[in-house]
């Protein structure tokens, strides 16, 4: 057996809710408007809608949905395109929180919907650009919402800039 090594245990905390409703009255603010942005998701090829909602510091709420194509990679999850257009339009302008939600056309999406990996480390980017936490609140269709005050709960030992120095 070897026994050369070490083991590095990893744990991440997220605050678990049991409805939006017990969520404070910004977070819960925000889970709406991500909900309504779902509604303008262009996902015809998933029937997958996903909204974003993104808060920054001056309290200004940037939205984004799931932007399909027939080209399949051309598309962009919400994520992206709600906190792309965040920096885009208000680059000096800390991202404070994002919120995210969906819906399907074909079954009940139960319990939150976890960012995929490349918003994740498009998040953790906005992390480094603003040098602050991120809180990121999650819904799915049913279940309980999950939160948590940083990506590093969602990508722990990611890939960041301090490689590239
Ligand atoms: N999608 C998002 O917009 N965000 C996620 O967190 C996961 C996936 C989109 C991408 C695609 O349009 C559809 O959901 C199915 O993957």
């Amino acid at each position: 057996m070897n026994t050369k090594f070490t083991k590095l245990n990893i744990t991440s905390e997220f605050e678990v809710y049991e409805s939006e409703k017990d969520l404070s009255q910004e977070d819960n603010q925000l889970i709406k408007k991500a909900k309504e942005a779902l509604k303008n998701a262009h996902a015809p090829y998933s029937n997958f809608f996903v909204g974003a909602a993104v808060l920054l510091e001056n309290g200004e709420i940037v939205l984004g949905n799931n932007q399909e194509n027939a080209a399949y990679p051309s598309g962009l999850c919400a994520e992206r395109v709600a906190i792309f257009s965040a920096s885009a339009n208000f680059n000096s302008i800390p991202v404070k929180t994002i919120a995210i939600s969906c819906k399907s056309a074909q079954t009940i999406i139960e319990g939150p919907v976890t960012p995929c990996g490349a918003c994740r480390q498009v998040i953790a980017e906005y992390e480094t650009k603003y040098n602050k936490p991120i809180r990121i609140i999650m819904q799915g269709e049913t279940g309980n919402v999950y939160a948590a005050n940083s990506i590093n709960a969602l990508l722990p030992l990611m890939f960041n800039h301090k490689y590239l120095k």
